[in-house]
């Protein structure tokens, strides 16, 4: 299958199709995942957790980012390949961001992540303008969860919502043409993604209306110890091996069967 780009993604989220997306850290999952039919991988600074260990994702390194990405691009050929920046290598400033995403994008990355709203918008502007293409994560943003006070949905107040909605803009109109929403209500999910004109909207905890699905792969697998989030799916349960887990899910997302309400806030 030739591979997937953002012209791919584009004409995905046109045609109703829903984008299947999981995380990705290594060159072994990264070649099942592909023969598995995952449209988009994301190397997740979310490693931090299930790779290494931590308690959150504050002490990933670009070094450790650039290392994971460059292993999933040699196992993938048909996936497209998100890269997070990790927390401290693009608050700063626009040209801090582009450094470090120009790492990623080296090791093989075709797009970056970052995490945060309005104070993001210049950064994001400063990118698509040279030639990165950027998705966008608001909602819950595991890198800011010391301020958040924990693993919280974020929107659940009317004023909370109408904030989202003027984020998700703001970063469309920079140029993200990709944005995670992530432990959302479904409805402000829904309505975030029905008022952008071209962005693609990716759901973790949000809603079944966005353009497509992303969940971590171990979380999938249930081979992360630790309580389970209500927007995880167990996909091995069932299933005859890791591949046909994966497949599962890439079927559930393009059916709509996945999420469902239970999966929603
Ligand atoms: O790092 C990660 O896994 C993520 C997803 C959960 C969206 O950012
Ligand atoms: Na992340």
């Amino acid at each position: 299958a030739s591979p997937v780009t953002l012209t791919t993604l584009q004409r995905m989220r046109e045609n109703g199709e829903k984008i299947a997306m999981l995380t990705c850290y290594d060159a072994a999952f990264a070649a099942l995942l592909d023969r598995a039919g995952v449209d988009v991988l994301l190397v997740g600074d979310s490693l931090g957790n299930v790779i290494q260990g931590h308690k959150t994702t504050l002490p990933v390194t670009l070094e450790q980012m650039c290392y994971h990405t460059a292993c999933v691009a040699r196992g993938a050929h048909r996936p497209f390949i998100v890269a997070d920046l990790p927390f401290g290598s693009y608050q700063q400033s626009p040209e801090q961001a582009f450094a470090s995403a120009a790492q990623l994008m080296a090791a093989g990355a075709q797009m970056v992540k970052l995490e945060g709203g309005m104070p993001m918008v210049d950064t994001v502007q400063f990118l698509v303008e040279r030639g990165i293409p950027v998705c966008a994560h608001i909602g819950f943003t595991p890198q800011a969860v010391n301020q958040l006070g924990g693993y919280r949905v974020q929107g659940r107040l009317e004023a909370e919502a109408e904030r989202l909605y003027l984020e998700a803009s703001a970063l469309e109109s920079a140029g993200a043409a990709m944005i995670v929403l992530e432990m959302v209500p479904r409805a402000v999910a829904k309505e975030v993604t029905r008022r952008t004109d071209e962005m693609i909207t990716i759901g973790i905890g949000a809603a079944p209306e966005c353009h497509g699905q992303v969940l971590v792969l171990y979380d999938i697998l249930d081979i992360f110890p630790g309580r389970k989030a209500r927007f995880v799916q167990n996909f091995l349960a069932g299933a005859e091996s890791i591949h046909a887990a994966v497949a599962a899910y890439v079927n559930a997302v393009k059916s709509g069967a996945f999420p469902t309400e239970a999966h929603c806030y």
